[in-house]
């Protein structure tokens, strides 16, 4: 799929199909997010995928707008690693860049999942101690967000965006 294509036609989906996302795809999303630019090339970011229906259901419990993880077949929690965040820039790497760096890891995955037929919705309101407790994490690992995976059930029209003219200015701002 062009790029264009899967920049504006990708949806945040919040309605899954129950059919179970195979291995290989998985993978190849999170591939997607290693590829992804980081700060002095630190690459923070770690991916632990869950796909247990019961973690799953308790993620959606402890998340504020995220009931639909509970459905969703895969859920991608996905951390910084602080170790590595502090390598190179210590703490303005833990505060400033290493949350940059996961953004930009999840755009690349929810952009390639797009093309490989698949749906994502981003979810980065949740108790960050219970999912840090449901899948292990060590204390130099932190969930950052959740990002659900699945083939959707659902194909929501594009929400608006402001017009370019609105947002690009060219030399000076105008408004
Ligand atoms: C940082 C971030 C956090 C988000 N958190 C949630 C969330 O908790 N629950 C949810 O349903 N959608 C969440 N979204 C999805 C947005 O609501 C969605 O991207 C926006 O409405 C535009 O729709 P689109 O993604 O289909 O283009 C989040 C998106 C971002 C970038």
């Amino acid at each position: 799929m062009d790029v264009f294509d899967a920049i504006r036609g990708r949806r945040s989906i919040r309605r899954y199909a129950s059919r179970p996302v195979e291995r290989e795809l998985i993978e190849k999303v999170v591939d997607a997010g290693r590829w992804a630019p980081s700060s002095g090339n630190t690459q923070p970011v770690e991916v632990v995928a869950v796909t247990d229906p019961e973690k799953r259901r308790v993620m959606a419990e402890v998340s504020g707008y995220a009931r639909y993880l509970k459905d969703a077949p895969v859920a991608l929690v996905v951390c910084i690693n602080l170790s590595r965040a502090r390598s190179r820039y210590g703490e303005l790497g833990v505060s400033y860049f290493a949350p940059l760096d996961a953004a930009v890891a999840i755009q690349n995955m929810m952009l390639a999942a797009h093309a490989l037929g698949l749906g994502t919705c981003w979810d980065s309101v949740f108790d960050k101690g219970k999912v840090r407790e449901l899948v292990s994490l060590p204390g130099d690992v932190e969930p950052f967000a959740i990002i659900a995976l699945g083939y959707p059930s659902e194909n929501p029209s594009p929400p608006p965006r402001r017009p370019l003219k609105e947002i690009l200015h060219w030399e000076k701002y105008s408004s």
